[in-house]
């Protein structure tokens, strides 16, 4: 059994997530009507989010991923990498970057300046959280699934050093 520890308190239960991934996909749908859009997920924390999104958006779409690595433990060194480079050319193609969270915003800052150079035709963000206290560079995120406070926070993706993304509801670390 998986014990969850008792400093853990839950911020989201899987079912308000389910439901605001659906009213996600649902203005997703409404935005992008009679065009295709081209999904680039954040590994690895926006895999899971990125899964339950496709599912429920109803216009075309095909999707991608990229990985950089900026985080050890809790906090941010500030230095972003791309470790895995998307397999296709987004040249042309309506581009929504899939992420799991964003906090200071560096690695989503360094993922847009990558990808504006390939000349893609737009480029969107939808991010299933936000800690907007935390940012160091502003930016626009077009969808967010949840604002959260000040904590560092697991599951339904999101890892503390690559532990606890299976857990369904989303949970803060005291
Ligand atoms: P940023 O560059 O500071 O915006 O950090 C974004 C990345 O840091 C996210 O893609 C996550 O992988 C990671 N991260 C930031 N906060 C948390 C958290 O509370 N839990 C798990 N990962 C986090
Ligand atoms: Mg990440």
């Amino acid at each position: 059994m998986l014990e969850i520890p008792s400093y853990f308190t839950r911020l989201y239960t899987a079912a308000e997530i389910d439901k605001r991934v659906d009213e996600i996909a649902a203005q997703i749908t409404e935005d992008f009507a009679g065009r295709k859009v081209h999904l680039v997920g954040v590994l690895r924390g926006a895999n899971i989010f990125l899964s339950d999104l496709v599912r429920r958006i109803e216009v075309p779409l095909s999707y991608d991923f990229l990985a950089v690595s900026s985080y050890s433990g809790t906090s941010s060194t500030g230095v972003v990498r791309l470790i895995k480079d998307l397999d296709e050319s987004i040249e042309s193609e309506h581009v929504i970057v899939v992420e799991d969270i964003i906090d200071s915003g560096l690695t989503l800052n360094y993922i847009l300046e990558q990808l504006q150079h390939r000349k893609p035709a737009s480029v969107h963000v939808c991010a299933f959280l936000n800690r907007p206290h935390s940012r160091k560079v502003e930016m626009k995120i077009d969808y967010t699934g949840f604002e959260i406070p000040d904590k560092f926070v697991v599951g339904y993706g999101l890892d503390f050093e690559q532990k606890w993304r299976q857990l369904p509801d989303i949970w803060a670390i005291n």
